[in-house]
This record gives structure tokens, sequence and C-alpha cells, in this order.
């Protein structure tokens, strides 16, 4: 069969054409691409999905950790308590169970470290994990121990583009190889019949020329395509998600601020009072850190560093004044003509650290600038589509989030009713504020300039 290179362009062109305003079209949305949330619904009670929801943070089944391995406690508890379903009574809470019954009480003194509490678990369920526990086997891939880890792996977005880019650049090397053999051949038959000076060069111009409508449409999509992608690189110029630089100690936040449950503000402590939050000195570390020697060899490495900062010797048990502070690597960084202040969003806007820097109670590498996408995934956060720390992130939550909350009066604070008072004295611009049935942090001029930067 003979393709006529008119029929042969004409197809490819509108192949082609369709293609390159497909990938315009993924370039443009790719970048606000995001996941759906994984719906989990749980009808049945699963033993194994408690078990790793609530106490695999502490407890293997098999191996002791910061709890005892649980492989049959529960026959244990049912011959040593002397109270009806004491182990029960010890899950939903340890501490009244250890003051009622002396077996729990004994159990209690076995670690330093204090169990949680889990009020809200029934018997039933309590049963489940129990028996998955028991039925546990060592097939390797059962629940990690302590070191349950759940940092977010981040899905590369925009990736598949530049496949798909990169496949539509060879289809038109290819096509303009084959209308170039095409055309040849036609040359050469023409030629033979009428001129046989007629050029490459000609016989191109004039196959342009003819085809001048598609040639000029493909030259504009892909001017255009070249635009946006360029762009879209330039957007991505300055964007710090991910970023995570390495720490003088590699410090776990599961651990303190998820395992052990300590408040970000012990650590963090100006962080409702100030502009910034402020990172702990190594005395706060020392608080606990001169009796919490570490269990494993890894982690008396680790806590080694900050006797050393702190001038602490540890056989002995007194400090040297040998001191050397713990240098820590800044990593939310803003430029300094930015100006930003934690205790206005975290006391005054009620916004929970959640929101901005991801869940820090599951992150157990040094934190890092947790990606917009990331964020997106948590429950409860305002969702935003510009990457994090850039000015298109403020913009955006300050032009979504809610600020009227409660704040007339009832429980909003005098901040909020002051704000009000003010509003109050035009009453069609505040009805207009209010038209999306909302007062946002834009209404109230967290758009203007100045507020961000000096
Ligand atoms: C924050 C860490 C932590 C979590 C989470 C935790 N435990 Fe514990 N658990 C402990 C510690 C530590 C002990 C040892 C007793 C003590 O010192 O309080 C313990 C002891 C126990 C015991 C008694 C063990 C024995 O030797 O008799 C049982 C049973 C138990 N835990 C069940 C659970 C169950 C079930 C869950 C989840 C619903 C859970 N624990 C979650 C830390 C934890
Ligand atoms: C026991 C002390 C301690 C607790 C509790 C704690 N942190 Fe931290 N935090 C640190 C230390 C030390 C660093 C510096 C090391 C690093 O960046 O990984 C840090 C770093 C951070 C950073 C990055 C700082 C930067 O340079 O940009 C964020 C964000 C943060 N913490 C948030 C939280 C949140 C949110 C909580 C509560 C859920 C919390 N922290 C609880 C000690 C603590
Ligand atoms: C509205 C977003 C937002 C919220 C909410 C927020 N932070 Fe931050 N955080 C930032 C930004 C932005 C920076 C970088 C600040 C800079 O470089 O000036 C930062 C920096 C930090 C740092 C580094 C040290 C510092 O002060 O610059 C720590 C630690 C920190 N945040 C902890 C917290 C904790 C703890 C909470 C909750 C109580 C919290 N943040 C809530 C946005 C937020
Ligand atoms: C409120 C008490 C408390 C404070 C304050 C505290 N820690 Fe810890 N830290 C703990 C506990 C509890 C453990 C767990 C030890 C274990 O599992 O045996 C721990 C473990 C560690 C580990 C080992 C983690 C691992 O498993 O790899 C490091 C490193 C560490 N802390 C560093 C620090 C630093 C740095 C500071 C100060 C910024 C600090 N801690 C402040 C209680 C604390
Ligand atoms: C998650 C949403 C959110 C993000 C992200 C956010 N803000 Fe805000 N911001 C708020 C809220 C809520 C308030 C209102 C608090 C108040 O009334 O003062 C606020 C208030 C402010 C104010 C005071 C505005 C005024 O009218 O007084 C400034 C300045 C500010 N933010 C700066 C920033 C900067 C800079 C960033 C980015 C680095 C940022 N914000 C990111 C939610 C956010
Ligand atoms: C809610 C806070 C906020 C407001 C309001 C705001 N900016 Fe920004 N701006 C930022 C932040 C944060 C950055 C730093 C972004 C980065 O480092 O990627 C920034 C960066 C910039 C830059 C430097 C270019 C760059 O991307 O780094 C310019 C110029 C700028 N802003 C101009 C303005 C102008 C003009 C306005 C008023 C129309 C304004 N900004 C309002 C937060 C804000």
């Amino acid at each position: 069969m003979k393709i006529s290179s008119s029929q042969m362009f004409r197809n490819l062109s509108k192949w082609s054409l369709k293609a390159l305003a497909l990938v315009v079209f993924a370039g443009a949305f790719s970048v606000n691409a995001q996941e759906a949330d994984e719906a989990s619904a749980e009808s049945s009670i699963n033993g194994e999905a408690l078990f790793g929801s609530k106490c695999a943070t502490c407890h293997h089944p098999l191996k002791d950790g910061t709890g005892p391995k649980l492989k049959g406690v529960k026959a244990a508890w049912a011959e040593n308590s002397k109270i009806e379903g004491g182990i029960y009574n010890w899950i939903n809470n340890w501490q009244n169970a250890a003051a009622t019954d002396a077996y729990a009480a004994e159990v209690a003194a076995k670690k330093p470290t204090a169990m949680d509490k889990f009020p809200a678990l029934t018997v039933p369920e309590m049963d489940a994990i129990l028996a998955y526990v028991d039925a546990f086997e060592d097939d390797g891939d059962g629940p990690a121990g302590e070191e349950v880890c759940q940092v977010p792996v981040e899905e590369e977005g925009t990736s598949w583009v530049w496949y798909i880019l990169g496949i539509v650049f060879v289809v038109i090397i290819l096509a303009i190889g084959g209308v170039k053999r095409q055309l040849r051949v036609a040359a050469g038959e023409a030629s033979e019949k009428e001129d046989r000076e007629h050029s490459y060069a000609d016989s191109f111009r004039g196959w342009a020329w003819r085809y001048k409508r598609y040639v000029m449409i493909g030259s504009v999509v892909i001017f255009i395509s070249l635009i946006v992608t360029l762009f879209l690189r330039m957007y991505r110029i300055a964007v710090v998600e991910d970023y995570q630089p390495s720490q003088p100690i590699e410090f776990p936040h599961n651990v303190h601020a998820g395992i052990n449950g300590i408040d970000c503000k012990y650590c963090h402590n100006s962080v409702t009072e100030s502009r910034t939050a402020g990172l702990p000195t190594v005395n706060v570390c020392m608080n606990c850190h001169k009796q919490v020697t570490g269990e494993s060899d890894e982690q008396k490495a680790k806590i080694a560093k900050i006797y050393a900062a702190a001038g602490w010797d540890a056989e002995k048990g007194v400090y040297t004044g040998k001191t050397k502070p713990i240098v820590w690597n800044k990593v939310h960084v803003l430029p300094d003509h930015v100006y930003f202040n934690h205790s206005q969003h975290v006391e005054v806007g009620g916004v929970d650290c959640i929101q901005c820097h991801g869940d820090m109670t599951t992150m157990c590498e040094t934190a890092k600038v947790q990606p917009v996408s990331v964020l997106n995934a948590i429950e409860g956060n305002v969702k935003l589509t510009k990457p994090t720390l850039t000015m298109g992130w403020c913009i955006e939550c300050h032009g979504e989030k809610e600020i009227s909350t409660g704040a007339v009066n009832t429980n909003g604070s005098a901040y909020y009713e002051e704000i009000h008072k003010r509003l109050m004295l035009d009453k069609d611009l505040y009805n207009k504020y209010l038209e999306d049935g909302k007062v946002t942090v834009k209404e109230l001029g967290g758009w203007e300039c100045a507020k961000c930067h000096y």
C-alpha cells in the first residue's frame, strides 16, 4: 500500500497535535494533582490492625522493646492475677489496675517507662489484639517491634509528563524523517518528469507552504508547550519541599513526641509567645537523659553525644564543665525579607503544628520540610496546592482558612472581638466578606504585602 506524503503528514500532524495538546493539558494539571484519600473502613474487629495502630510502637509479640513481648501474657495474667479479667483492666488503665491488683503492680514495676492508657478499648477488641498476638509466628514479616516508623512516602507527580514529552518528541523526529523520505521520493518522481534541478530545500519550502495551516498550528502548539514547561520549571525554583539537612544528633521525633508523648512546647517553648518556636537547649535533653541512657548500643552512642555536649561524665555522674553546644541545622528557612510569626498562627489563629509541619509524632527521621501532598493527606488539614513555604502557600491558606469560628461574642479571643468591632463600622463591606459564609485571613488583611514583608 502506498500512502501519499500529504496524507501521511496529515495523519501524523493530527496525531502529534493531539499528543501535544494532551501534554500541555497534563502538564498544567499534574502540578495540582492530588491523590485521592484512601478510605479504609473497618467493619469487623481486626486484631492485627488494632495492634499495629495502638500497641506496636511499644510492643512486639515476640521481642521485648519499650514494652515487654506480649505473646502468652494473656495466659500469664489468667494464672497470676487474682482479679477476673485483670488484663483488660490493665490495658484500659494500667494505673488503676496497679492500685487494685497485686499482679498488675508487679508488672508495672518491671520497667521505668509507663504504658499508655486505652480506656476506649472494649473487651472484644482487646481479645482480638491478644488473639492476634498469641497466634503470631515469626515469619519475618510481622509488625516491626519498637521501630514502627510511618514516614509518608511522597509520590513523584510530574515525572510521567516528561516521559510523554520524550515520546512525543521522538514521534515528531520520526515523522519528520518519514516525511522527508517520502518527499525525496516524491521529488525524485517529479524531477524525472519536470525539473531535474529541483532542490530538496525548494521542495521542503513548497511542502511547508502547501500545508502552512498545519505547520503553523504545530509550531504554535510546540511554542506554547515550551512556555508552559518553562513556566512550570521556573515555578519550582526556590522550592524547598523535602529539604532535610543532616543533624549533629539523629534526633527522632517519634520516640519523644510520639511514643513518650512529650508535648511540643516542652522543647519548642516559645512557639505560643513569640515569632520563633525555638529549639531546646542541651539542658532540656539532660532533664531526661541523665537517667535515660539508652538500651541498644546504637541508642547509647547517640545519647553519648548529648553527654559530650552537656559536658556530663556518665560514669562518675558529674558535669566536667567542658561543654560543646549542639548546632542544629535549620530545616524550615524563609528568606530575610519575610516575616512569619508562630504565636500569631498557633495561639491567635489556632492553626495546629500538623498543618504546616506534618505529623511529627510519627517522624522517626530528623525533621524535614514536608511536601504539600503529604500535608494534604492528613485529615483535618486545610488542603493547599502550592509548595510548602512558598509565598503561594502562605497566600493560598490565608484565602482559604476561616478565622471567624466562635469569634463574635461566644468564645472568641479579645483579638477577634476588636476586629469585629472595626468591621462593624462598614457593614456593607462586612456583608461582602460574609458572602461565602466565612471570614478568611485574607479579608482581615492577610494578603497585604506589608504584613509579610519588611
Ligand atoms: C507507650 C508505650 C506502650 C504502648 C503504646 C502500649 N504499651 Fe503495653 N506496656 C508498655 C510497658 C512499658 C509495659 C511494661 C509495664 C510498665 O512498666 O508499665 C507494658 C505492659 C503491657 C502488658 C503487661 C505485660 C506483662 O508482661 O504482663 C500488656 C498486656 C500490655 N502492655 C498490653 C498492651 C496493649 C494491648 C497495647 C495496645 C492497645 C499496649 N500495651 C500499648 C508500654 C506500652
Ligand atoms: C524532646 C524535645 C522535642 C520535642 C518534644 C519536640 N521537638 Fe521538634 N525538635 C527538637 C529538636 C532537638 C529539633 C532539631 C533537630 C531536627 O531538626 O530534627 C527539632 C526540630 C523540629 C522542627 C524543625 C525545625 C527547623 O529547623 O525548621 C519542627 C518543625 C519541629 N521540631 C516540630 C515539632 C512538633 C510539631 C512537635 C510536637 C509534636 C515537636 N517538634 C516536639 C526537639 C523536640
Ligand atoms: C502556619 C504554619 C505553621 C504552623 C501552624 C507552625 N509552624 Fe513552625 N514553622 C513555620 C514556618 C514558615 C517556619 C520557618 C520560619 C522562619 O524561617 O522564619 C517554621 C519553623 C519552625 C521551627 C524552627 C525554629 C524556628 O522557630 O524558626 C520549629 C521548631 C517549629 N516551626 C515548630 C513548630 C511547632 C512546635 C508548631 C506547633 C505548636 C508549629 N511550628 C506550628 C510554619 C508553621
Ligand atoms: C521528657 C524526657 C526526654 C527529653 C526532654 C529528651 N528525651 Fe531523648 N529520649 C527519651 C526517652 C524516654 C527515650 C527512649 C529511650 C529508650 O527507648 O530506651 C529517648 C531516646 C533518645 C534518643 C535515642 C533514640 C533512638 O531510639 O534512636 C536520642 C538520640 C535522644 N533521645 C535525643 C534527645 C535529645 C537530643 C534531646 C534534647 C533535645 C532529648 N532526647 C530530650 C526521653 C527524653
Ligand atoms: C494553614 C494556613 C496558614 C498558612 C500556611 C500560613 N498562614 Fe499566616 N495566618 C493564618 C491564620 C489562620 C492567620 C490569622 C491569625 C490572626 O488572626 O492573626 C494568619 C495570620 C498571618 C499574619 C497576620 C495577618 C494579620 O492580618 O495580622 C501574617 C503576617 C501571616 N499570617 C504570615 C504568614 C506567612 C509569611 C506564611 C507563609 C510562610 C503564612 N502566614 C502561612 C493561616 C496560615
Ligand atoms: C502571607 C504572606 C505574604 C504576603 C501577603 C505577601 N508575600 Fe511575598 N513572599 C512571601 C514569602 C513566604 C516569600 C518567600 C517565598 C520563597 O522563599 O519561595 C515571598 C517572596 C516574595 C518575593 C520574592 C520572590 C520570591 O519568590 O522569592 C517578592 C518579590 C514578593 N514576595 C512580593 C510580594 C508582594 C508585591 C506582595 C503584595 C501583593 C506580597 N509579596 C505579599 C509571603 C508573602
